[in-house]
């Protein structure tokens, strides 16, 4: 049985034995990165810079409501507006892996940027079991390579420390709410964030549709009290037919993914009332400019994964 105040403790201890000097910590607001932050600020208080990067790929009011919880904490905080930045290395770019790769590096070369310009000799990151599994790790294939491992160049300047290596998803739940923090029933969020929730070519006109397709597909499950393990909504670069009032549309899909889990190794699709679904199908045609059509994904993982990229 996981026992997260024993993990609390011997983490602490872990990182003070090997952390001698300043630290960085990129924070998301996701579950992973804010108790590895929360951890790190047990273990070294104000050596610990928690750098904040907009990459203009997270949710709607995120990087607001990241800000926040992190300025009430007992460690440095920075924020850096990168859009621009993500968007220009992502132009033109379709293959998943690509973007992640690009993501990943982009990411690292901020940090060093943020590291050296604070002197700081060691990155700590949110990664837990089944993003290094599932990136080869060991004997199996590379099934994605999710972006905090494949993304890190080899020659790496700075120190990596990891505490939640061993960890699945469930347990860093138990480690965040024993630690207190809100952000313990948050749902996951994947480090290239909302550009592998476009399916092709990343531009700021797709990245503002599925930000608001995902806000809407969160606001109206949540308010129903169904409770998947994630949900999210994906922009598909494929033109249908679709009528508006009297006259032909073609615009874009969005694809609804809700599923259960209990740590994203494997996963089924959620069934949601029929009822939900329409609402949420409404408000996307109506809202969104440029979608004429909702579809729904009832494929399990395996042989799906979660994320469409
Ligand atoms: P997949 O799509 O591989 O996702 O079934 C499993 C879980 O991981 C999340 N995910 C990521 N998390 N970096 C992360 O930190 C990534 O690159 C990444 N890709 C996917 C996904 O949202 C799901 O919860």
């Amino acid at each position: 049985m996981f026992d997260a105040a024993k993990f609390v403790d011997e983490a602490v201890r872990k990182i003070k034995d090997e952390v001698k000097g300043k630290a960085i910590i990129a924070v998301s607001g996701g579950v992973d990165s804010t108790v590895v932050a929360k951890l790190g600020s047990m273990a070294i208080g104000k050596n610990l810079i928690a750098v904040h990067v907009d990459t203009g790929l997270l949710r709607k009011g995120e990087s607001n409501e990241v800000e926040r919880i992190f300025r009430n904490m007992e460690l440095e905080f920075i924020k850096v507006d990168a859009r621009k930045e993500f968007l220009d290395a992502l132009s033109g770019v379709i293959d998943p892996e690509r973007k992640r790769k690009i993501i990943g590096e982009k990411f690292i070369e901020i940090f060093e940027r943020e590291a050296e310009k604070h002197g700081a000799e060691y990155l700590f990151q949110g990664t837990i079991a089944p993003d290094w599994i599932e990136s080869g790790g060991g004997l199996r294939d590379t099934i994605k390579s999710h972006h905090n491992v494949g993304g890190l160049p080899e020659n790496m300047k700075i120190k990596i420390v990891e505490p939640l290596r061993d960890l699945y998803k469930d347990e860093v739940r138990k480690v965040a709410k024993y630690l207190n923090l809100d952000v313990a029933e948050k749902q996951p969020f994947p480090g290239p964030g909302l550009a592998i929730r476009i399916i092709g070519e990343v531009t700021e006109e797709r990245l503002e549709i599925v930000r608001d397709a995902c806000a809407i597909v969160e606001e109206e499950i949540e308010k129903s009290g169904e409770n998947p393990w994630q949900y999210f909504a994906v922009l598909l670069p494929l033109k249908t037919v679709g009528v508006h009032g009297d006259r032909r549309a073609y615009g874009y899909t969005i694809a609804i993914r809700s599923v259960d889990s209990i740590d994203a190794m494997t996963a089924s699709f959620s069934k949601l009332p029929w009822d939900l679904l329409e609402r949420i199908s409404i408000r996307i045609t109506n809202e969104l400019k440029g979608i004429n059509r909702v579809v729904y994904d009832i494929t399990n993982k395996p042989p799906g994964t979660i994320e469409w990229e």
